[in-house]
């Protein structure tokens, strides 16, 4: 399973990192007063952080929205 947008809203992961870099938008708060995403479910969160992170937009394991690495 590819998991690679925030279904509720249904914007890739790369969308939303190409407005990020556009943008300069690095927190998902930052992020969404350009894009709306992540209101719903929220389960999209850990992903999105990881995208403004590492840039990585495709994922194949599954992020808990308390990861021991999250600040
Ligand atoms: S998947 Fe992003 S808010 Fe539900």
């Amino acid at each position: 399973m590819n998991i690679d947008r925030c279904y509720c809203y249904d914007q890739t992961f790369a969308h939303l990192k190409a407005i990020a870099d556009e943008t300069g938008a690095s927190s998902i708060e930052a992020l969404q007063e350009h894009v709306t995403f992540g209101e719903n479910c929220q389960l999209c969160h850990p992903y999105i952080r990881r995208t403004l992170t590492t840039g990585q937009t495709c994922f194949h394991e599954v992020l808990e929205a308390e990861a021991p690495d999250s600040p």
